[in-house]
């Protein structure tokens, strides 16, 4: 962490005095889970499997799916350092946010989601809860056949609105623009969603692929379903004062694991470098 840290300050988006990283706490699980009853036995299901064109991941800058691409590295990085924080924790949660919009929060949470997913038994469920501007099915090219924000307001059923990737990695989509965004992931029916993904999809890690924290109070209200949090900020574009207020609103709620700084120029690769 010392690194982003540093790595920050060079890029003039961290103020001395910050601390990146929330303080170690205490182990938790704040998923509800339902437990089955012991005659309970789960209802058989299968989900849509998709294959991802790998042309279409050039241009979106998912570098983690294939190994081709060295920029994949970064994001081994970076998935060894969360894996490393949620286990100890016994966490399996994790939302991404940034302060604006195109910091790269979905870039940053689907090569985090590949790179995990390498993983034998590692799996990985991706949701995409930026219910304004949702880009998680364009950035991989997929077509929702029903979409998350449909299946929060009653008019979907939860395996349809999820696809396989990989042996191990599962999306789930969104389309369109939804206006009542915040409300819907605040609703009860957020709480029955995290109960299909925990006990039919049964992943080691969900990541939540969130609005930014100042079009709308959306990730906010979201953040403290979760175990823990990133905020992606994009060299360049984010200020310090924003970096400093998303830092001081999620430290507030204890969910800050750190920082990634993203769209970082280096003179280690020629086009761009993470
Ligand atoms: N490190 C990077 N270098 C160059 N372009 C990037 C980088 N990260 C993301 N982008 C591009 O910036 C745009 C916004 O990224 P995206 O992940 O959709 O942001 P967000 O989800 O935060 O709105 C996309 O076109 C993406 O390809
Ligand atoms: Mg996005």
């Amino acid at each position: 962490m010392e690194h982003i840290k540093s790595a920050l300050k060079k890029a003039g988006v961290l103020d001395e005095n910050i601390e990146s990283v929330a303080p170690a706490r205490a182990p938790e699980r704040r998923m509800p889970v339902k437990e089955f009853e012991a005659t309970e036995q789960p209802e058989p299901f299968t989900l849509r499997q998709v294959e991802i064109d790998q042309k279409h991941l050039e241009k979106t800058r998912i570098v983690s799916k294939s190994m081709d691409d060295p920029n994949h590295i970064a994001f081994n990085l970076l998935r060894t350092r969360v894996r490393k924080a949620m286990s100890d924790n016994k966490w399996n949660s994790l939302a991404i946010t940034s302060p604006t919009a195109g910091c790269g929060k979905t870039m940053v949470t689907l090569n985090l989601a590949f790179s995990l997913s390498r993983n034998p038994g590692l799996r990985t469920v991706v949701v995409d809860l930026d219910l304004k501007r949702p880009s998680v099915a364009p950035t991989l090219k997929v077509e929702p056949d029903r979409s998350i924000a449909q299946y929060l307001l009653g008019k979907a059923e939860a395996k349809d609105c999820f696809v396989q990737v990989d042996p191990n990695l599962v999306l789930g989509l969104n389309s369109g623009h939804t206006p009542a965004s915040s409300e819907l992931l605040q609703a009860p029916k957020m709480l029955e969603l995290f109960e299909f993904i925990e006990t039919k999809l049964q992943p080691e890690v969900i990541l939540f692929d969130l609005p930014p924290m100042q079009s709308s109070d959306d990730a906010l209200g979201f953040l403290p379903r979760v175990d823990t949090s990133l905020l992606v900020v994009a060299a360049g574009t984010t200020t310090t004062a924003e970096v400093d207020e998303c830092e001081l609103q999620i430290s507030e709620l204890d969910k800050l694991l750190g920082i990634v700084l993203n769209k970082c120029e280096s003179a280690k690769s020629e086009e761009y470098y993470y």
